[in-house]
């Protein structure tokens, strides 16, 4: 397995990200806790040393325990891994004077190429992300330059006889469009052949899973989306009945959604599950409310009070898990230039641990929403489970413009089912990031038989997109719309007109609230 030290670098975790791509084991450790005895518990057969925000110059600044240089084993140093690295082999490191880089940078090679760098520099020049005050300002003995940039001149160095290698950019980061090769590189040369899988992360998972509970009893707000699914059903193996699960129903869930959840949870998996049937109170609150963030609130507040109470009948529980995702912990980083994601959950309850004073189990929070679907399927959630759209956690709510009535949620939860059906029919469901209706707050006229109409008008919704950050609208062939739209105008009362909403994201959103 590989060791990351961490330094505390905002993209430490996707390191572990590009290796797990490559199937390669690795855990990510604070360099304060690997000591000499660590390591020889550890026994890693590579080590990475992260980059982090210190300076190397700086008094007391992080520093790994010397006993890592004599392991005898690869090392790569990225950044501040790399200054530290040069700094305690017996280089130098400077303070930048108009040195500083941060960003877009062009590494040119120096010498001949080292197995490091197998498949760069075909194109002469490979693009890197740098971000470093400081800078290398004499190699470490044993050192060679295989690798230069403008304003870093050690941008790539490496001790061959010892299999030390030293990078001043950030390969693990998208803007350095090649990274993945260089730690493809690096693994390779280590030994690793890549045959870790995400069966073994899940016993890994596990294993953290028990030493972090112990006997003490979990709660878990499952929604029914795919995060708290794979979250619960993970922790629930790890612990069984230790853990409970508390599903609120809002009442603003899609057609059969509740029966699907409880079905599955409580008489598939078997796992103990408090169903807080809410509708009533929830669509009391928010009866006559108009206001899309008005509504929004009154959901989101209810939700806590109601998920309080619930769990307050598990009675002594010490944890509350989360599916919270990696995305959702880098969210504030604008490192690899914008937000990297995405989608809130409702269900990550803000404020309800401090409340209840619950400690948090969050055994997604490594992973991004590729590798929980993968997870997912691991642990034989079904496939139509896991791949299925994101859903938002005020629900239909958002998707009833203006006042929210009974009538209008089940006609909605009707046309929804009908336009759902018709895009798994016609086998578009995979290709699209979301699709939904929404009913509208107007009534038009309509002929239908010999009689007049006076009914809803409906608008479905479809887009693609990676993130949900940015969306197209899907271009269903106008036989498909045609077929959809007298479907749900037949089989549907209380809806004579259905409209295609051709917005992209920006400038609209994906929902219509
Ligand atoms: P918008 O409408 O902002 O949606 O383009 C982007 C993505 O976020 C989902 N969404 C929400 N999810 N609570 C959630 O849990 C919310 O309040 C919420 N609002 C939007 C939306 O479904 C889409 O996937």
């Amino acid at each position: 397995r590989l060791l990351i030290v961490d330094f505390g670098s905002q993209v430490t975790q996707l390191i572990a990200r590009r290796l797990r791509e490559l199937n390669v084991y690795c855990e990510i450790h604070p360099y304060q806790n690997v000591t000499a005895e660590f390591l020889r518990d550890f026994a890693p057969k590579a080590v990475i040393l992260s980059g982090g925000p210190a300076s190397v110059i700086d008094e007391g600044s992080p520093r790994p325990t010397a006993d890592i240089f004599d392991l005898g084993v690869p090392i790569l140093g990225i950044c501040y891994g790399q200054q530290v690295m040069m700094q305690m082999l017996g280089g130098k490191v400077e303070r930048g004077h108009g040195t500083a880089e941060f960003g877009r940078a062009y590494v040119t090679p120096a010498r001949d190429r080292i197995d490091l760098l197998h498949g760069w520099f075909e194109a002469d020049r490979e693009q890197v992300w740098m971000s470093h005050g400081d800078h290398v300002s004499a190699i470490a003995p044993g050192f060679a330059v295989y690798g230069t940039s403008p304003n870093a001149p050690f941008a790539v160095t490496a001790d061959l006889n010892r299999n030390f290698f030293a990078v001043q950019f950030h390969p693990e980061v998208h803007h350095t469009p090649n990274g993945a090769r260089l730690y493809e590189n690096f693994v390779r040369l280590a030994g690793f052949t890549g045959d870790w899988t995400m069966g073994a992360y899940r016993d890994e998972a596990i294993r953290k899973i028990r030493e972090q509970v112990g006997d003490a009893k979990v709660i878990c707000g499952l929604s029914g989306g795919v995060d708290s699914s794979v979250a619960a059903v993970l922790i629930h193996e790890a612990i069984g009945d230790q853990l409970t699960c508390v599903f609120v129903d809002h009442g603003l869930l899609r057609q059969g959604e509740a029966e699907e959840v409880v079905t599955m949870f409580r008489d598939h998996y078997n796992m103990p599950l408090i169903h807080a049937d809410e509708q009533e109170l929830f669509l009391g609150a928010l009866d006559g409310q108009s206001d899309p963030e008005t509504k929004r609130k009154i959901i989101g507040k209810l939700f806590i009070d109601v998920f309080q109470k619930h769990a307050g009948e598990v009675g002594g529980a010490e944890f509350l898990a989360q599916g919270t995702l990696y995305p959702d912990v880098i969210e504030s980083v604008s490192f690899s230039g914008g937000p990297s994601v995405t989608i809130k959950s409702h269900h990550n309850v803000g404020g309800l641990p401090e409340k209840m004073g619950l400690k948090l189990v969050e055994p997604l929070r490594e992973l991004f929403k590729d590798e929980v679907r993968e997870l997912g399927r691991e642990l034989g959630l079904p496939p139509s489970f896991i791949g299925r759209h994101p859903f938002p956690g005020p629900g239909l709510a958002i998707r009833c413009p203006g006042e929210i009535t009974r009538e209008k949620l089940e006609i909605l939860r009707k046309a929804d089912a009908v336009y759902i059906d018709q895009i798994r029919k016609h086998g578009l469901y995979d290709d699209i990031w979301q699709a939904f209706v929404a009913i509208l707050p107007v009534r038009t006229v309509g002929v239908m038989g010999d009689g007049r109409t006076y009914d809803y008008a409906c608008a479905l919704r479809a887009v693609t997109s990676v993130d949900g950050m940015t969306a197209d609208y899907y271009p269903f062939s106008h036989e498909f719309l045609g077929e959809t739209a007298t479907r749900i105008i037949n089989e549907v009362t209380g809806i004579n007109r259905v409209t295609y909403d051709i917005t992209s994201k920006p400038p609209g959103t994906i929902e219509w609230e």
